[in-house]
């Protein structure tokens, strides 16, 4: 009789089993994550002299901002009786804990202990700390093993005349969004009204075609008449793509950069950096408009309820009345629509799927190279990479 592993029975098993949602520091596809320098925070989102707690890849951290402007990453909570850090105070060079006061360097280093007058036992307690940077708008953070990796640098956007930066939460897991970015049929459906409405995109469903390339692939939508959108996926988890203009005084398209990055199994958010082409008195319009939609946004009812209602059966997506966030609520719907993990053994892939099978393929061999010990492909971005808007 045979004692052969269901696994060594059929490799194909391998890749339905749960492999790349997995988020964990012990999980391949978690250390697989943490293997790259990651987006964790928008460099908005903290100010000099303040702390605030950041989750992803299913930890918790404390970041903080020294009153100098130097940005620090490090445990989350205090090893003295586990209070989190970020409540805390940020002093000129480190932390102190809000419970009983614990101060600790930049460097982790424990420096005082109120009521403790033994040196030794201060010296023996020190915080892990995360190399972090900031870098188009974004901090970044290396939270993986050893030394990290150079950081990578996108030229397209050290260029650009003007960076718009944000940030957003799906209640899904991220695999499901990187997957989203490179699905170019789904932009016909998923987006039909709205953003891409009047893009020229939509008039027909595009050949998908994919290739793997130095950086991760490149998917693209091919149009009867011989026109190529082209979307970049940089490994691991990195869209590149153009978007249509949408501001006053913006003629160009925008160059679009996110990062999917897991908060949870099944919560996850995106950082999104666009390279705008507007220059002058037309950037404080840009703004100033952004602000407006943001406002309009924020007293409608939230997008997150509006997508839960389509979802629940109680509205229909043709129900909801013109909004700016619409891209969003589409997405939404779709995705968390998978289900929080989706079940990829019971999916049925077909021609238009080609880039997601050629993801999970490359991902699939990084993530056995990694449980074999085995060298891991080592990406380059191109200088100048940037996508073609397929008009
Ligand atoms: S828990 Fe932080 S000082 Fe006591
Ligand atoms: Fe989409």
């Amino acid at each position: 009789m045979s004692m052969m592993s269901p696994e060594a029975a059929s490799p194909d098993l391998w890749s339905t089993k749960r492999q790349f949602e997995q988020v964990s520091p012990a999980s391949l596809a978690g250390r697989f994550m943490r293997s790259f320098w990651q987006p964790i925070a928008m460099a908005t989102q903290i100010e000099p002299g303040r702390a605030r707690p950041v989750h992803a890849f299913g930890e918790s951290f404390t970041l903080y901002r020294t009153p100098d402007g130097t940005l620090n990453l490090t445990e989350f909570r205090c090893p003295h009786r586990r209070t989190q850090l970020s409540t805390g105070w940020v002093e000129s060079d480190g932390i102190r804990c809000m419970y009983h006061g614990w101060k600790f360097g930049t460097d982790g280093q424990c420096k005082e202990v109120p009521g403790e007058d033994n040196e030794n036992y201060i010296r023996r307690i020190k915080l892990k700390t995360y190399p972090v940077r900031e870098y188009l708008g974004l901090v970044f953070a290396y939270v993986g093993d050893g030394e990290p990796p150079e950081m990578p640098r996108y030229t397209a956007f050290e260029d650009a005349s003007y960076l718009d930066v944000s940030t957003y939460f799906r209640d899904c897991n991220y695999f499901q969004n990187i997957e989203n970015g490179i699905d170019e049929v789904h932009v016909n459906f998923t987006h039909s009204t709205g953003l891409f409405e009047h893009s020229g995109l939509n008039e027909e469903v595009p050949q998908v075609e994919a290739e793997q390339t130095s950086y991760g692939l490149v998917a693209k939508g091919v149009r009867s008449d011989g026109r190529v959108r082209e979307t970049h996926l940089l490994m691991p988890n990195i869209l590149m793509l153009k978007l249509p203009p949408s501001a006053e005084g913006e003629n160009e398209w925008r160059n679009y950069i996110s990062w999917r990055i897991p908060v949870t199994d099944t919560l996850h958010m995106t950082f999104i950096v666009q390279g705008v082409s507007i220059a002058g008195e037309d950037i404080d319009k840009f703004i100033a408009a952004r602000d407006e939609v943001n406002a309009q946004i924020a007293a409608l009812e939230s997008f997150k309820d509006v997508s839960r209602r389509v979802m629940s059966g109680e509205i229909a997506m043709s129900d909801i009345p013109p909004r700016p966030d619409i891209t969003g609520i589409q997405d939404y719907v779709t995705q968390v629509g998978q289900g929080e993990i989706v079940d990829r053994s019971a999916e049925h892939l077909g021609r238009s799927d080609l880039a997601i099978v050629l993801l999970r393929r490359m991902w699939e061999r990084e993530l056995r190279a990694l449980e074999m010990g085995e060298p891991l492909t080592s990406w380059e971005v191109p200088e100048m990479l940037a996508p073609t808007k397929g008009l």
